[in-house]
């Protein structure tokens, strides 16, 4: 395939890392793979190779995708949770990237601070892989761009809000990831849920040279007028202790997506979510705060979240295919 390694060598950490050019060159490699994978066209391109996906947090979607896609391209996975290896316990950061490196083509990593993937990356010498941080989820992003470009045929130009928790990893990497790709973002949060102010100031920088716009908006009802994206996440991410619940859902509930809001938005309005949501109570978590709180449904009602404006499970898909093209991109 022509052009398959145009980032060769290099991580993938964060979008602030990479042009314009180069994300919008993942999305398309990504669109072309899921092109092959529908029509049974075989795309092992490296075969032989080996990679290591690091785990400190839990996953379905970033793991499953990741070993798929490794699959599809003829490589080798070795899969390492928090507990079954030496990872941090008795094996530093920079000490496991260099044994990793001399065994693998490549590694994954999700875990908490930035810092942790980065320092990683620092010592490996083989590209690493941002799976998740506290602050970035970068793989996420472009799944929900090929995503949105799927159902709008652009990106630049589409309006998208991020209702909630605004300054954690999705609030920071859509945000990111908008003010590259030429999109009007709006974090709708209250104040102290909104993006950190350095990293609005390098965003609405970025929006400035691309055409995209970046606006904080406490009014869930101003945020949303002429949306085409309404996306939300989880109120308490992982790491977090379960002790913030309760502010959560007294800060938060105003921004909950229903029914109201998304009649408020554009016409063509889609919902959309990173998963996992807590849109009823058949989770056990969800249960146990649903019932401590007295609700059904956190971030996204369940009429929302069934709806046929959601497109949440084609989004969860295009994660493999997405994966696939950073892995391809890189190797
Ligand atoms: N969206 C996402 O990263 O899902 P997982 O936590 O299941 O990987
Ligand atoms: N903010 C969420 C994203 C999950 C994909 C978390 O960090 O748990």
């Amino acid at each position: 395939m022509k052009n398959l390694s145009f980032l060769k060598g290099k991580d993938f950490l964060k979008l602030l890392d990479l042009t314009p050019t180069q994300i919008e060159k993942l999305i398309f490699l990504a669109a072309d793979f899921k092109k092959k994978k529908k029509a049974g066209k075989r795309h092992e391109y490296f075969k032989g190779k080996n990679i290591a996906l690091i785990f400190e947090k839990t996953s379905t979607r970033t793991r499953c995708s990741f070993e798929v896609a490794a699959r599809d391209l003829g490589m080798g996975v070795t899969y390492l949770d928090s507990q079954g290896s030496q990872i941090g316990k008795k094996e530093s950061i920079a000490d496991t990237a260099r044994v990793l490196s001399g065994i693998y083509d490549g590694i994954e990593y999700r875990g908490f601070g930035q810092n942790l993937v980065e320092e990683l990356a620092t010592y490996a010498s083989v590209p690493v892989w941002n799976g998740l941080t506290n602050e970035f989820h970068p793989t996420q992003i472009l799944a929900d761009f090929l995503t949105i470009h799927e159902r709008f045929g652009k990106i630049k130009g589409i309006k998208l809000v991020y209702m909630g928790d605004a300054r954690y990893n999705m609030g920071n990497s859509l945000m990111v990831g908008a003010a590259k790709m030429g999109m009007d973002f709006v974090a709708c949060a209250p104040k102290k849920y909104q993006p950190a102010e350095d990293l609005v100031k390098t965003c609405k920088e970025i929006a400035a040279q691309t055409g995209g716009s970046i606006t904080l908006e406490a009014d869930p009802m101003v945020a949303v007028k002429d949306a085409n994206v309404i996306y939300t996440d989880v109120w308490v991410s992982m790491g977090e202790p379960v002790s913030v619940w309760e502010e959560r859902i007294s800060e938060l509930s105003p921004y909950q997506v229903n029914k109201a809001l998304m009649d408020a938005a554009a016409e063509n309005v889609v919902f959309m979510h990173c998963l996992p949501a807590f849109h009823d109570m058949k989770t056990t978590v969800g249960k146990e705060m649903g019932e401590k709180f007295n609700r059904t449904e956190m971030e996204v009602t369940d009429e929302v979240f069934e709806s046929e404006k959601s497109i949440v499970f084609q989004e969860a898909e295009n994660r493999m295919h997405t994966i696939k093209a950073v892995m391809a991109a890189t190797l």
